[in-house]
């Protein structure tokens, strides 16, 4: 079927906008249980790229089922869908040089590896945000596990539906034994060693 549509090709290119930015585009993933601490550390990883003048923005699970992915709900389908919207557009971000810090669950291993096939190797970042699930369960934040316990949210992730952790991600953070001041800095210090951002710039 031909859909009759054409890929434009703009003047500026990705390069252009990083090189204006002063730091390399990327994509960083975190995943991991709910309550493991993904959004606070992506947000605190945002706010220092911020303080180094890099143009970083966080994509956070809950937020965006508030928009963009409203009408998705939790099936392993309605989760796919949920990362493959936001694999996209992470990737344009991406293209138009930010680095995009995405906190999502995505529980499963093929939608992530969906998502890292999309981009060029070296944009996708994996981060594992490695806290057990007891650990998890006890902190619960949202009051969400214990609804789930008692049979009051479905297919809820860890208690009655899978999470599949990351067999090779580029970084694992132990977000249930690390402050959120070391866990942030490891994933700085991977970023500056992989000269996502300039080694002389500092926090
Ligand atoms: S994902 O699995 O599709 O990646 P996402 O990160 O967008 O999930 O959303 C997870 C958030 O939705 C959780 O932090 C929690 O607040 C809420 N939530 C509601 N129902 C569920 C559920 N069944 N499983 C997991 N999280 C849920």
């Amino acid at each position: 079927m031909t859909r009759n549509i054409v890929w434009h090709e703009g003047k500026v290119a990705r390069a252009d906008r990083e090189q204006q930015n002063g730091h390399r585009s990327a994509i960083i993933w975190f995943t991991g249980l709910s309550g493991a601490g993904k959004s606070t550390l992506a947000h605190r990883i945002e706010e220092m790229l911020f303080d180094l003048g890099c143009r970083a923005y966080v994509f956070d699970g809950d937020n965006v089922r508030h928009g963009l992915c409203s009408d998705l709900g939790f099936s392993a389908e309605d989760r796919a869908e949920n990362i493959r919207r936001i694999g996209e557009m992470s990737k344009l971000f991406v293209d138009a040089g930010v680095i995009a810090l995405t906190a999502f669950i995505s529980p499963f291993r093929r939608d992530r590896d969906l998502v890292r096939s999309l981009v060029e190797p070296g944009d996708f970042i994996e981060v594992y945000c490695d806290t057990p699930l007891d650990v998890c369960e006890a902190r619960d934040v949202k009051g969400l596990y214990q609804r789930a316990r008692s049979g009051l949210i479905p297919e809820f992730t860890g208690i009655s539906s899978p999470y599949e952790a990351p067999q090779n991600p580029e970084i694992i953070v132990r977000t249930g034994h690390d402050s959120l001041e070391q866990c942030a800095a490891q994933v700085l210090d991977y970023l500056r060693a992989h000269r996502i951002f300039s080694p002389t710039l500092e926090v």
